[in-house]
């Protein structure tokens, strides 16, 4: 018997539908959920990795001592390989960038085999995988959870036990954002977020598996689709991307994007960089654009109607004076 009585803890409703990924295996983030893969599953020879990407995602490399090789993307969006380039032993990770590469995952896992490739599903976190297909996700992307990730291990089999990790120290920035705003805990989110290079490998703690429970994941799906639509409805005529679906952010490309960028934050509307620690000087003409000329604009579930008519005006009203 669980404790009974005394005090209450944060009210959360189990909507029973569990945390999506109900058939992976559940981890305290993603790059955790490839630290596993590496350590207890499968050992590369050589892992090629993006040069386009959040480099956070090599930390597991280096902590399993695997040799890793990067590769650019086509102007298909595609990894900058052949077949032949990727022996028996090795291993390519390919991330379903931004929510818009549902075909290019299909493509790369008919190209080179599900054996080899392994999807980082860290920006698409609805998409399921195929069979065999191995993947990871991060949580804390999609929703206000401490910390999380899951790991499809494919044909293969987990026997390690791993400690459940306890995400009270990590709660102060989504806690503080709720009760006062998000400029005044952004150092503590930034703080915490520094801190997941160092997280042990540990699997979902009991409050992010809570608080999955509780969120209507359908509902979820359905605002971020709509809100893309709307804002594609909206910008598509001056977007040089044309991405006519997604699930994680609206990537809006445009060659006035950098004075864009700061009009936007005048206004309180705060963008992602992916991924400011990149050395520009090596990206390909495709990888700049998403890097320099590319803002992702907020799509979740936290907005509707009114925020995409809002941020799409804002632009719009701005390219026409400046455009
Ligand atoms: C594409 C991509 N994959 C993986 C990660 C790492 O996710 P986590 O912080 O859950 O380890 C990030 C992090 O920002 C990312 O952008």
């Amino acid at each position: 018997m669980t404790e009974l009585g005394g005090y209450f803890g944060l009210e959360l409703r189990d909507l029973g539908n569990g945390v999506f990924h109900n058939d992976a295996i559940s981890i305290n983030s993603a790059r955790n959920a490839l630290d596993l893969l590496l350590r207890s599953i499968v050992r590369p020879a050589k892992m090629y990795v993006p040069y386009f990407c959040c480099h956070v995602i090599l930390e597991p490399l280096k902590r399993q001592n695997v040799e890793y090789e990067f590769y650019s993307l086509s102007d298909s969006l595609l990894p900058e390989l052949s077949i032949n380039n990727v022996a028996g032993n090795d291993l390519l990770l390919y991330p379903n960038y931004f929510g818009v590469c549902d075909s290019q995952v299909e493509e790369v896992l008919r190209q080179f085999g599900s054996q080899r490739v392994i999807i980082d599903n860290t920006h698409a976190f609805f998409n399921r995988p195929q069979e065999s297909e191995v993947s990871i996700y991060s949580t804390r992307k999609f929703f206000g959870v401490p910390d999380g990730g899951f790991l499809y291990p494919g044909n293969h089999e987990v026997v390690e036990k791993i400690p459940r990790d306890h995400s009270i120290n990590r709660c102060e920035h989504l806690l503080g954002r709720t009760d006062h705003s998000a400029k005044h805990f952004y150092g503590s989110f930034k703080e915490i977020d520094s801190q997941f290079s160092q997280l042990p490998l540990a699997s979902m703690s009991k409050l992010t598996e809570s608080i999955l429970c509780s969120i209507d994941f359908e509902w979820v799906l359905r605002k971020r689709r709509n809100n893309y639509e709307h804002l594609h409805s909206k910008l598509n005529v001056a977007n040089h991307h044309n991405f006519l679906s997604g699930q994680f952010c609206y990537p809006f490309c445009n060659k006035l994007a950098p004075e864009l960028r700061n009009f936007l934050l005048q206004h309180e509307i705060y963008l992602p960089r992916y991924w400011p620690d990149i050395d520009v000087g090596k990206l390909s003409p495709l990888e700049n654009s998403f890097f320099e000329y590319t803002l992702f604009l907020p799509i979740d579930q936290r907005y509707g109607h009114k925020e995409m008519e809002y941020i799409g005006d804002l632009i719009m009203g701005y390219l026409s004076k400046h455009g």
